[in-house]
C-alpha cells in the first residue's frame, strides 16, 4: 500500500477517551492553559461512566462521623493489600475536596433534610477502622454516574475544550521509549490523523466485553490497554476482574449495590438470608468479592432460585414504593424492563456479573505510566499517562470497593491535568515525528479492512467471551485456567481467518468491531495468563486450589507483556508498602474478617 495520507495535528496534551476521567483531565488541562484535544470513539455523554449508579465515595461525614483515614483503611483492606498505599492515601484525602468540587460544578446530588449531600451505606464502607458500617457513598439517586458525566461534559464546554468525536484511536506513536502522540481514524469521513502531544493521557476504560455477561457498555473493549501492549509496555494485575453481585439474571444489567445499601437483601431457594453465614458482621454489605463468591456457592450447592436453581433473589419490596421512587428509581425501571419484575412487589433475579477491571496500565498517583525494570520498578514512560479504569494506579489492588471508581476518575483525572501543568510549558514546539510514524498501524487497519476469511467478528468474539466466562470466572483452578489459556490462545489464532463485509473507510462499524476484537484479545490473554500464574487467592482472584492469600510469595503486582505475535511474558513489581505522608501509618496485611 502507498504511504497513507495523514492529517497532522499538534497539541500540548491529547486525551483519549471522554468518560469521567478523560473529561476531568481534558478540561483540567485546558484550565491550566495547555492546548488540549480529547479524542473519543463515542459522543462524550455516551461514555460508560453514564452507567455508574450508587455513588462516589468520600468521607464527608454528612450522616455520621467519618474520616478519610477510615476510608483509606477500608480501601487498603478491600484491595486485599495489593493496593499501593501512597496512591490510596492520595485518593481518600482528595476525595473530600473532589466531591465538593463536583457539587460546585453542578452535580445534582440527592440531599438530606438539612440540604447536605446525601450519603448511603455501601459494601466495605466502615467507621473507625472496620468497626461498623458508615454512610459514605455520595449519591444522586441511583444515577450518580449519569449526573457526574453530564456535569463534567458541561464543564468541558465551559472551558471550550476541543473534541474529536467518533475518532477511533488506533495506536500510540512511540519513539525511543517515549510516547509522541497517537494515530487515529475519523469514523465520520474515513480520514487518518496523527496527533503530536507532549503528554498523551489514556482514559479508555475497562474491557468488560471480554466476558459474556458484564455490566459494561459494548464500547468497553480495553482499547488503551491494547495500545500499550502493542507499544511493548506491560499491563498490571490483569487477573483481578471484579464480579458485581447483582447483575440482572440473563441480561447482566447492573442493579446498584446502593440497593443493598438502602436495606435490600439476598435470599436463596430456602428463603434464607445466607449472607449472615458468610459475613456475620457486614452481611449483604460485605465487599463484592465476598458476596459474589457466597452467591456462587449457594447456586453450586443447589440452593439457587428459579426453575434451574441457577440464580439468587434480591429483595427490595419491603422498602416500599416511596423509597424506591426517591432513592432507586433507575434500577426499579431497569428491573421492570430487563427482568419483567415490579421491584415494589417481587424480588429481582440476580447473578454475579463482570463489572470492573482492577488491572490495567501501571501508573503512579500522578497518572504517569510506569515501565518497570528490576532496578527501577517505578520508571516513568515519558509522554504517556493513564487515568480511570484503564489505569492500575493501583488504588483498587485485588478488589475495588464500590464508589471508589467514580472517585478514581475525578481524583486522578484532575491529578493528571495538574501533572501536565507541572511538566509542560504551553506551546513548546514538537520535534518531527519519525518518518514512518503511524504507517504500521494503518497497515494493520488495512489488513482487517480487506480481510476475506470465513469467520465474522461476532463469532470469534462470542467464542472469546464464552471462554473467559467459563475459565476466568469467580472461582478458578489450575485446570480451568490451563484450559482457558489454551482456548483463548487458539481463539486468537482464528483472527487470521476473520471476514469483514464492509470495505469502506466511512463509519465502517464492521471494521471498528474487528479492531475492538483484537484489543479484547490482548486484554483477555494478559488476564488469563496472569491468573494462571498467581497461585494464591486474593481479592477477586479466588483459586480453589490455592484458597489462602500468600503474602510471602504474592504480595506483588503482576505484569504481563503481550507481544505482536500474541505471546505472553510475565513479570512482577513491588507493591508500594508506604504512605504518601507521615499523617498516616502503613497498614500492614491482616487477615480479612467480614
Ligand atoms: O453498585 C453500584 O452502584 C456500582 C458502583 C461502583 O461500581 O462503584
Amino acid at each position: 500500500m502507498a504511504s497513507p495520507a495523514f492529517i497532522d495535528h499538534d497539541y500540548d496534551v491529547v486525551v483519549v477517551g471522554a468518560g469521567g476521567a478523560g473529561l476531568r483531565a481534558t478540561f483540567g488541562a485546558v484550565a491550566e492553559g495547555l492546548k488540549t484535544a480529547c479524542l473519543t470513539k463515542v459522543f462524550p455523554t455516551r461514555s460508560h461512566t453514564v452507567a455508574a449508579q450508587g455513588g462516589v465515595g468520600a468521607a464527608l461525614g454528612n450522616m455520621a462521623e467519618d474520616r478519610w483515614d477510615w476510608h483509606m483503611y477500608d480501601t487498603v483492606k478491600g484491595s486485599d493489600w495489593l493496593g499501593d498505599q501512597d496512591a490510596i492515601e492520595y485518593m481518600c484525602r482528595e476525595a473530600i475536596p473532589a466531591v465538593y468540587e463536583l457539587e460546585h460544578f453542578g452535580v445534582p446530588f440527592s440531599r438530606t433534610e438539612d440540604g447536605k449531600i446525601y450519603q448511603r451505606p455501601f459494601g466495605g464502607h466502615m467507621r473507625n477502622f472496620g468497626e461498623a458500617p458508615v454512610q459514605r457513598a455520595c449519591a444522586a439517586a441511583d444515577r450518580t454516574g449519569h449526573a457526574i458525566l453530564h456535569t463534567l461534559y458541561q464543564q468541558s464546554l465551559k472551558y471550550k475544550a476541543k473534541f474529536f468525536v467518533e475518532f477511533f484511536t488506533l495506536d500510540l506513536i512511540m519513539e525511543d521509549g517515549a510516547c509522541r502522540g497517537v494515530v487515529a481514524w475519523n469514523l465520520d469521513d474515513g480520514t487518518l490523523h496523527r496527533f503530536r502531544a507532549h503528554q498523551t493521557i489514556l482514559a479508555t476504560g475497562g474491557y468488560g466485553r471480554a466476558y459474556f455477561s458484564c455490566t459494561s457498555a459494548h464500547t468497553c473493549t480495553g482499547d488503551g490497554n491494547a495500545m500499550v501492549a502493542r507499544a511493548g509496555l506491560p499491563l498490571q494485575d490483569m487477573e483481578f476482574v471484579q464480579f458485581h453481585p447483582t447483575g440482572i439474571y440473563g441480561a447482566g444489567c447492573l442493579i446498584t449495590e446502593g440497593a443493598r445499601g438502602e436495606g435490600g437483601y439476598l435470599t436463596n431457594a430456602e428463603g434464607e438470608r445466607f449472607m449472615e453465614r458468610y459475613a456475620p458482621t457486614a452481611k449483604d454489605l460485605a465487599s463484592r468479592d465476598v458476596v459474589s463468591r457466597a452467591m456462587t456457592m449457594e447456586v453450586r450447592e443447589g440452593r439457587g432460585v428459579g426453575k434451574d436453581n441457577d440464580h439468587i433473589f434480591l429483595h427490595l419490596e419491603h422498602l416500599g414504593a416511596d423509597v424506591l421512587h426517591k432513592r432507586l428509581p433507575g434500577i426499579t425501571e431497569t428491573a421492570r424492563v430487563f427482568s419483567g419484575v415490579d421491584a415494589t412487589r417481587d424480588p429481582i433475579p440476580v447473578l454475579p456479573t463482570v463489572h470492573y477491571n482492577m488491572g490495567g496500565i501501571p501508573t503512579n498517583y500522578m497518572g504517569e505510566v510506569i515501565n518497570p525494570t528490576a532496578d527501577e520498578p517505578d520508571r516513568i514512560v515519558p509522554g504517556l499517562m493513564a487515568v480511570g479504569e484503564c489505569a492500575s494506579v493501583s488504588v483498587h489492588g485485588a478488589n475495588r470497593l464500590g464508589t471508589n471508581s467514580l472517585l478514581d476518575l475525578v481524583v486522578f483525572g484532575r491529578a493528571a491535568a495538574k501533572r501536565c501543568a507541572q511538566t509542560i510549558t504551553p506551546d513548546t514546539p514538537h520535534a518531527p515525528l519519525p518518518k514512518d510514524a503511524g504507517e504500521h498501524s494503518v497497515a494493520m487497519l488495512e489488513r482487517l479492512r480487506t480481510a476475506d476469511g470465513t469467520r465474522p467478528t461476532s463469532a470469534i468474539r462470542l467464542d472469546l467471551q464464552k471462554a473467559m466466562q467459563a475459565d476466568a470466572a469467580v472461582f478458578r483452578t489450575a485446570e480451568t485456567l490451563e484450559q482457558g489459556c489454551r482456548t483463548v490462545d487458539a481463539i486468537a489464532e482464528t483472527v487470521a481467518d476473520i471476514r469483514l463485509a464492509d470495505r469502506s473507510m466511512v463509519f465502517n462499524t464492521d471494521l471498528v468491531e474487528a479492531l475492538e476484537l483484537e484489543n479484547l484479545i490482548a486484554n483477555a490473554k494478559a488476564t488469563i495468563h496472569s491468573a494462571r500464574a498467581r497461585t494464591e487467592s486474593r481479592g477477586a482472584h479466588a483459586r480453589e486450589d490455592y484458597p489462602d492469600r500468600d503474602d510471602d510469595r504474592w504480595m506483588k503486582h503482576s505484569l504481563a507483556w503481550v507481544d505482536a505475535a500474541g505471546a505472553v511474558t510475565l513479570g512482577d513489581r513491588p507493591v508500594h508498602t508506604y504512605t504518601l505522608t507521615k499523617d498516616v501509618d502503613y497498614i500492614a496485611p491482616q487477615k480479612r474478617v467480614y
